[in-house]
């Protein structure tokens, strides 16, 4: 095992990556930094719900991994032999679901061969800003750099010293920020996950339409559940007066909730930028997709003069781009897995 090792780090490196944390199955291809594939496959299921079903998401994966794996080797141009290691998701996330890809990374390595790399979820939705895509220049932050990390289960303000060297200086106490985009949006009647139609709903509306209640908490540190609270006690004073209050103000309402979780996230973010003294400034997670955030992040570089890095859409959300690349830095080091290691429900960095 170690002189085949030493012959591949001379070489291209090849990882296959697997993503299964939560309600999306996703696998991809990575040569070096250079992604090669990544298939998603969504799960509609939860829909009808408003929200994920940990015991279906698990029986999709279960029903998905097989062909999403099969299509990310085809669409990479390579075949299995090719393959140097397989990195996967080990938490956090769902049990059922982590489990799916864990285990199906298990038989894979031992099939092949080929050495397992455990992937930190939160670590993996960060490294996309060094994944490359062929054809683009897209450009990588330098270390050290701060990166708020946003998503439906994570509020977290992390300082990036290295690879595999970061440090969460702030967390949300309660609800994450992608939660609070679902939550209002589901009480505005709005499908699962709420945030990219509240995002959409956004851009027709008046962002100072209505004002909704701002944490005060010390340090680094979020809060989104008096929002949600607020915004719930709001409805319901408003509906009392009329029933189609929803209806007639739905994009003000969207736009004005937008705003303040914008204005949130920023505030802290700014205040850590300015007391660390860091100019290198990047989004990650499922709620960096969103358009006020982006935005308001450009707006604010300009004052501060912040280099800011915000990934591609697609490496926004779940996706198995982000663990390939995340398994790759770990290979360069020779990180791992053993043969018996189980996923993990909770954990940090
Ligand atoms: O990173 P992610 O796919 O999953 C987790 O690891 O949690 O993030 C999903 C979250 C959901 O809460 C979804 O509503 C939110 O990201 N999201 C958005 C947008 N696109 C996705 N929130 C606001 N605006 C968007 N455009
Ligand atoms: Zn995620």
């Amino acid at each position: 095992m170690p002189v085949t090792k030493i012959i591949k780090v001379a070489m291209a490196i090849v990882i296959l990556g697997i993503e299964s944390s939560c309600d999306d199955t996703s696998a991809a291809v990575i040569r070096d930094r250079v992604l090669l594939s990544n298939i998603i496959a969504g799960q509609k299921v939860h829909i009808q719900y408003g929200g994920v079903v940990p015991e279906l998401a698990s029986r999709a994966h279960q029903q998905n991994i097989v062909p999403v794996v099969n299509q990310a080797i085809r669409d990479a141009g390579i075949s299995r032999s090719q393959i140097d290691a397989v990195a996967f998701t080990r938490g956090p996330g769902l049990l059922g679901s982590l489990l799916v890809g864990t285990s199906f990374s298990k038989g894979f390595s031992a099939a092949l061969d080929i050495p397992m790399i455990e992937v930190n979820h939160l670590q993996a939705h960060i490294l996309v800003h060094f994944i490359e895509s062929a054809g683009s220049a897209q450009q990588s932050p330098e270390f050290p750099f701060l990166c708020l990390l946003v998503s439906g289960g994570h509020t977290q303000l992390v300082v990036v010293r290295d690879y595999d060297r970061m440090e969460i200086i702030g967390r949300t106490i309660d609800d994450a920020s992608g939660e609070a985009f679902d939550k209002c949006a589901k009480l505005l009647g709005l499908p699962y996950p709420g945030g990219p139609h509240i995002d959409k709903l956004a851009g027709e509306g008046d962002p100072d339409r209505f004002t909704f209640n701002k944490p005060r908490l010390p340090g680094y540190d979020y809060s989104f559940s008096g929002l949600k609270t607020s915004f719930l006690y709001f409805l319901r004073d408003r509906l009392r007066e009329d029933p189609e209050f929803i209806g007639k103000n739905m994009a003000d309402l969207a736009s004005s909730l937008q705003k303040t979780i914008v204005e949130i996230l920023m505030h802290k973010l700014k205040r850590a930028a300015k007391d660390l003294k860091i100019k290198q400034i990047a989004l990650a997670g499922g709620v960096s997709a969103n358009s006020g955030l982006r935005h308001s992040l450009r707006l604010e570089a300009e004052k501060q003069g912040w280099q800011v890095y915000v990934p591609p859409i697609a490496y926004t959300t779940d996706n198995a781009a982000m663990i390939a690349i995340t398994g790759y830095y770990r290979f360069l080091k020779g990180e791992f897995a053993s043969e018996d290691v189980v996923p993990q429900a909770r954990i940090y960095f």
